[in-house]
């Protein structure tokens, strides 16, 4: 079977089990085992100069098969996308989202706007890296510092932080409330994406609810128990007039503003994602 036939019958495939992008899908999951991007094999088609051979198009079907099941797509490739970098993922990490390529963003003006010339920022719930490490390479000064409690991530954590940030990054696996102590008062900027979907809400993409850790999701009754732990620890990392960025849920904005105000931050203020959502907090730790 041609390859733009393979492509046909994996995007019906995927459409049938509900995937919202069913087409991008199959050409990613195409260019990625060619080894060429997806413009790469866009062209590739139009020209026809390109082809699977037979134990390729097997192994297209085969893995075509499993993210009919809604596996996600980045657990078959074993990579995912971030910004400028590309991350070792799979079972028992989280998958680094769009939202928060945007909540980087806020993190790396804040970076870039410190006097320090060698800022020093920790990435508490670090996962995959995704956070730290984008801002380890785009700001090579900025030492970093990305805490992670789960065993099973952490081993992601600590290949890509490897990896991506040889010299100026470092991993640690500990829960973020024991995030040791020796930078207390000397960091210039915390950012996190913890968990934060309360406890009842279960997610209604399968590749979420079951390939996500649970750790990674849920965060308590209201969602937001790693969210307190992260600014009381943030207090004490940060030197005064020090940045603080939270991500949190579309629904949150209002309790973590107040959830900071009432810790005695300053500044506090929600951003909104390109969807004008609210999607993040930041906040100044006061004098
Ligand atoms: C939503 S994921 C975010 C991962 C990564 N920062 C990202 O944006 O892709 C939350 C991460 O926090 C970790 N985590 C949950 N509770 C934690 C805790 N108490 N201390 C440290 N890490 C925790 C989870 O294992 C998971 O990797």
């Amino acid at each position: 079977m041609s390859l733009a036939s393979l492509l046909d019958r994996a995007e019906a495939a995927f459409t049938n089990a509900g995937i919202e992008t069913p087409r991008v899908d199959a050409e990613l999951l195409a260019a990625w085992m060619l080894g060429i991007s997806r413009g790469e094999l866009q062209s590739g088609l139009i020209t026809d100069s390109i082809a699977f051979d037979e134990a390729q198009t097997l192994q297209f079907e085969t893995l075509a098969a499993r993210r009919a099941e809604r596996e996600p797509l980045q657990h078959l490739t074993g990579v995912a996308h971030f910004r400028n970098i590309t991350l070792q993922v799979g079972k028992g990490v989280f998958v680094p989202r769009p939202e928060t390529e945007w909540v980087t963003g806020l993190a790396i003006d804040a970076v870039k706007a410190c006097a320090n010339p060698e800022p020093i920022v920790f990435d508490l719930c670090a996962g995959s890296g995704a956070i730290g490490l984008a801002i380890a390479t785009e700001i090579p000064n900025a030492q970093v510092i990305g805490v992670e409690k789960s065993a099973d991530a952490f081993g992601y954590t600590s290949r890509n932080y490897a990896k991506l940030a040889p010299t100026n990054g470092r991993a640690i696996l500990a829960d973020v409330a024991d995030t040791p102590n020796d930078l207390d008062g000397k960091v210039d900027v915390v950012i996190s994406n913890p968990p934060y979907i309360p406890a009842q809400m279960v997610p209604i993409y399968p590749e979420v609810a079951l390939h996500d850790p649970g750790l990674a999701l849920y965060g308590g009754e209201d969602g937001l128990d790693v969210v307190r732990v992260v600014a009381d620890v943030a207090a004490r990392l940060l030197h005064p007039g020090g940045t603080l960025i939270i991500e949190h849920a579309d629904m949150q904005g209002e309790a973590v503003r107040h959830l900071l105000l009432d810790k005695g931050w300053t500044q506090v203020r929600t951003h909104q994602d390109f969807n004008s959502r609210d999607r993040s907090v930041s906040a100044v730790r006061s004098h």
